[in-house]
């Protein structure tokens, strides 16, 4: 390394941003991991396997990126949206006819709301082939599978706000069938209407658990997945690192 970048590396300002020098020392390198939110998901070190691309896919990291789209899209859609049931259907009509990159706002919202629940889908499904759940990721399959709950809630939620026909009639069908659920059934369902039918209660509701409880919960439940990811071990391939060395075998 030249002189003068040594002296850059070395400076206070150089320091206030990554509070460490150039990364050719093992110290400075697992500063880099330490210190880095961007690289905070993985442990100081990590074995090759857990980086592959066919480990994990990236799946957790995608569903962090269309959540993070949909929470753009979403705000935006709020500028033009009023949740009340006589101005609700004309202002999606309206977004859709009248503003400028209204209708490709709108299906970035509605596509990213799909691609969302597959990839998380795909993401447990990967998590539990991997046996990622196992040990001491367990409290973070729990973590993941509130967050899959509100991803469906979510989903849900934002399916009544068009208040066109078919947004309509599937809450209508929709929460009838949670009626059905043991117990609790016939109180959920009141407690979403907010009455004993689909109408302007249950659409202030809705849009209240849409775009407010609903994002905040992932929101937070995410760092925690996260928090929780780092603090396991980073991504359970890792594991097999540790336990290769225990028993001292050779590792990939
Ligand atoms: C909004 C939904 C979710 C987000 C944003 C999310 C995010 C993430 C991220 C970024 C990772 C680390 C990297 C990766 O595996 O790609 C991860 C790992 C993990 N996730 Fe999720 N996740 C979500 C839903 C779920 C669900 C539904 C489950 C299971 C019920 C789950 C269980 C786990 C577990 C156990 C790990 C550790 C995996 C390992 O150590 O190999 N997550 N998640």
């Amino acid at each position: 390394m030249p002189s003068w970048f040594q002296t850059i590396t070395k400076s206070r300002f150089w320091q206030s941003f990554f509070r460490h020098g150039w990364p050719d020392n093992p110290l400075d390198r697992s500063l880099v991991m330490t210190t880095n939110i961007f690289f905070h998901l993985h442990p100081v070190k990590v074995s090759r396997k857990s980086l592959r691309v066919t480990y994990s896919f990236g799946l957790g990291v995608m569903s962090i990126i269309v959540f993070l789209i949909l929470s753009v899209t979403g705000l935006l859609l709020m500028f033009y949206y009023t949740p009340t049931i006589e101005r609700a259907y004309t202002y999606i009509l309206h977004l859709q006819t009248q503003v400028p990159f209204g209708q490709l706002l709108r299906n970035l919202h509605r596509w990213a709301a799909h691609f969302m629940v597959i990839v998380v889908v795909l993401h447990m499904a990967r998590v539990f082939y991997t046996g990622a759940y196992k040990p001491p990721r367990e409290f973070n399959w729990v973590i993941g599978v509130l967050l899959l709950l509100l991803t469906f809630g979510a989903s849900f939620t934002g399916y009544l706000l068009p208040w066109d026909q078919l947004a309509f009639w599937a809450i209508t069908v929709g929460t009838s069938v949670a009626a059905y659920a043991p117990g609790a059934g016939p109180t959920l369902r009141t407690f979403l209407l907010g009455g004993a039918e689909v109408g302007q209660e249950a659409l202030t509701r809705f849009y209240a658990l849409h775009v407010m409880l609903i994002p905040m919960g992932i929101a937070l439940l995410t760092s925690i997945h996260i928090w929780r990811v780092r603090k396991d071990g980073g991504l359970s391939a890792n594991q097999t690192v540790d336990e290769d060395h225990r028993d001292g075998q050779k590792h990939d």
